[in-house]
C-alpha cells in the first residue's frame, strides 16, 4: 500500500482517505459490505475505470456523483466494488449432501405436498442457481413437483448474465461431460447455452440481503454462500435471523467455506454437515 502521508494516494486519479471513507459508508449502508483501509488498494483498481469511463478528474469528482443515492451510477459503484467469483458446483460437497440426504429428507417431510422451494441468495452470475436446478433433475424424484428455484442478487449487471444463461467454455468445461451434453447446447460462437427446461425452474429477481423479505415465502432450502463473509457481524446475525423466520422446522441453510452460524444463533439451527445447517424446532 502506498504512503498516504498527507492523505492522498496520488496516481492516475488522486483519492483522499475522506473518499475512501466515504465510499466505504456508502458500501456499507448499501450493501452490508466492510471496507477496512487496507481494501483501500483493492476500491481504487476497482473504481477506476469507472472514472476513465466518466471522465472524471478524481475520486471527489466520483464521490459527488454518487451523492445522490438514487443516481444512474449506483448500479455500476455495485457492479465494481462487490466479488463475483463463483462456478458451477462450487463447493460440491453441499450438492452431493442435497442428492444423498436433504432431498430424500424433504421428500418424505412434503408427503403430498410435492412441493418445494430453493432460495440461492446472492447469485452472481447465475452458476450456484443452475448448478441447484441440475442437482433437483438429477435427482429425478421431483419431476411432478411443483418446483421453484429464487435467484437473487444485488447487482443487477451479473444478474443479467446469469439470466442470459451463457457461459464461456472455460466455466463449462470442468463439468462431467454427462452434465454438459444434458444441460447444455454449444453455440456456433463456442459459447454453451443452458437449456430451456433448465433456466425456466429458476426466476432471477434483483434482492438486497439487507432486506431480504424472503419474497413471502417459507424455503425448503436456502444457498446463501460466500457473501456474508463480507458482512459485520451484527449484519450476519440479522441476517440468519431473518433466514429462520422464512424456513420452516427442518429445512436447510448452505453457507461458504469460510462462514458460520456461530454460537449466538445455534438455537435457530442445528449442524447438518460442513457449513450445512437445518432449521431447529
Ligand atoms: C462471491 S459472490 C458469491 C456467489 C455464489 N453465492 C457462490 O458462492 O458461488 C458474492 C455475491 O454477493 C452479491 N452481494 C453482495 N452484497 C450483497 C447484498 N447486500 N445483497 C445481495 N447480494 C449481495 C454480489 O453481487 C456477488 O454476486
Amino acid at each position: 500500500m502506498e504512503a498516504w502521508d498527507d492523505g492522498f494516494l496520488r496516481r492516475e486519479f488522486s483519492f483522499s482517505r475522506q473518499d475512501f471513507a466515504f465510499l466505504a459508508a456508502l458500501a456499507e449502508r448499501r450493501l452490508g459490505l466492510m471496507l477496512s483501509l487496507s481494501k483501500a488498494e483493492m476500491v481504487y483498481s476497482r473504481l477506476a475505470r469507472r472514472l476513465r469511463q466518466r471522465r472524471l478528474p478524481d475520486f471527489a469528482a466520483y464521490c459527488r456523483l454518487l451523492q445522490d443515492e438514487g443516481g444512474d451510477e449506483m448500479p455500476h459503484f455495485i457492479h465494481a466494488i462487490t466479488t463475483h467469483l463463483t462456478a458451477f458446483f462450487r463447493e460440491e460437497h453441499h450438492f452431493t449432501a442435497l442428492q444423498a440426504k436433504i432431498f430424500p429428507a424433504l421428500e418424505e417431510r412434503q408427503g403430498s405436498r410435492r412441493r418445494l422451494r430453493l432460495w440461492c441468495a446472492a447469485c452472481s452470475s447465475g452458476e450456484e442457481a443452475y448448478s441447484l436446478a441440475m442437482a433437483v433433475q438429477e435427482y429425478g424424484r421431483f419431476a411432478d413437483w411443483d418446483v421453484q428455484i429464487l435467484a437473487t442478487d444485488v447487482d443487477v449487471e451479473v444478474l443479467a448474465q446469469a439470466c442470459a444463461g451463457v457461459y464461456a467454455p472455460e466455466r463449462v468445461i470442468g463439468l462431467h461431460p454427462e452434465r454438459q451434453r444434458r444441460f447444455f447446447s454449444r453455440r456456433h460462437d463456442g459459447l454453451y447455452q443452458v437449456h430451456r427446461d433448465l433456466a425456466s425452474m429458476i426466476s432471477f429477481r434483483p434482492g438486497n440481503l439487507l432486506e431480504p423479505g424472503g419474497a413471502g415465502e417459507t424455503w425448503d432450502v436456502i444457498f446463501c454462500r460466500n457473501v456474508m463473509i463480507y458482512f459485520s457481524p451484527a449484519q450476519r446475525q440479522r441476517l440468519i435471523s431473518q433466514f429462520a423466520r422464512v424456513q420452516l422446522p427442518q429445512s436447510y441453510l448452505a453457507l461458504g467455506h469460510a462462514e458460520t452460524i456461530g454460537t449466538e444463533l445455534a438455537q435457530l439451527y442445528g449442524e447438518y454437515g460442513q457449513t450445512l445447517y437445518r432449521r431447529c424446532g
